[in-house]
């Protein structure tokens, strides 16, 4: 339930006319069939810098930072998350580092590094982490550092137009991370005692925290890559993407 309403908050509105890819890109269209791999990481490489201002026009947000106005995080019976006015910093130096076609236009398998990747923004948070209890509201900042990311986007072929189009039929990210750390102000009402004790008691089990809530936050960053592609792919024809 909290996935829709995160949907919700992020779709864009835009009064599509028939849109082109730039010729930028389509000059680094890759063929499936002649060192795809090689290719893709080459030139896809090259253009993230480009993607990473955004290309409003393809549904494509800015990526530097990306910006996000709400996300109802974590809604369990035990712990409430909710973020606001998020800004997450270092998408736009992700390195492709592995790509996979699956067989018949069956979708897309990315291995994508992030070495530095900051989450920031207000957190309202009330429930309990693990056995303490924890509550606050305030600004916060999140660093994930050296990150592996794994999206798969699983797709069928749809025709539009006389032109064949992915679509999406499943999402999934897998991740690893080196660490997490935690910087949660005014926890307690700005008790700083408990605060600290609190930053310190999330730090050293970052792992743990990610093992508990990781797979629900991959789900919710999966649905959002699910939607993106969806946003891109329904405007831009197979034929724009890959060479024969
Ligand atoms: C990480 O990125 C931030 C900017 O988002 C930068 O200020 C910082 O120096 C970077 N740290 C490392 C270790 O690269
Ligand atoms: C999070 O947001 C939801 C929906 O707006 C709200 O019902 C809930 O009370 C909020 N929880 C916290 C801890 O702010
Ligand atoms: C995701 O991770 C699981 C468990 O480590 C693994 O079995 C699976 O093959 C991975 N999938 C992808 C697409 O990387």
């Amino acid at each position: 339930m909290f996935i829709r309403r995160t949907l919700a908050v992020l779709t864009i509105v835009v009064y599509a006319q028939a849109v082109e890819l730039p010729q930028y890109i389509k000059d680094l269209r890759c063929s499936p069939k002649k060192d795809f791999k090689n290719c893709f990481i080459t030139n896809g490489n090259k253009i993230i810098p480009q993607i990473a201002k955004g290309l409003p026009e393809l549904h494509v947000p800015k990526l530097n930072p990306l910006e996000l106005p709400f996300l109802q995080l974590i809604s369990t019976p035990t712990l409430n998350l909710n973020l606001s006015s998020l800004k997450i910093h270092g998408l736009e130096d992700m390195i492709i580092k592995d790509v996979r076609l699956l067989e018949n236009f069956g979708g897309v398998s990315l291995k994508l590094g992030g070495k530095n990747m900051t989450v920031e923004g207000n957190y309202n948070i009330d429930g309990k982490v693990l056995i303490l209890p924890i509550r606050g509201n305030g600004h916060f900042s999140i660093y994930l550092k050296n990150g592996i990311y794994s999206p798969t986007v699983t797709t069928e072929l749809q025709e539009k137009n006389g032109k064949k189009h992915y679509k999406s039929t499943g999402s999934k990210l897998n991740y690893s991370l080196e660490k997490i750390t935690f910087d949660l102000e005014n926890l307690f009402d700005g008790n700083e005692q408990l605060g600290d004790e609190m930053n310190k008691f999330l730090n050293e089990n970052w792992d743990v925290l990610a093992k508990d809530f990781g797979p629900g936050i991959a789900n919710i960053v999966s649905a959002l890559h699910r939607r993106i592609f969806d946003e891109f792919t329904s405007e831009i024809p197979i034929s724009d993407l890959l060479l024969n």
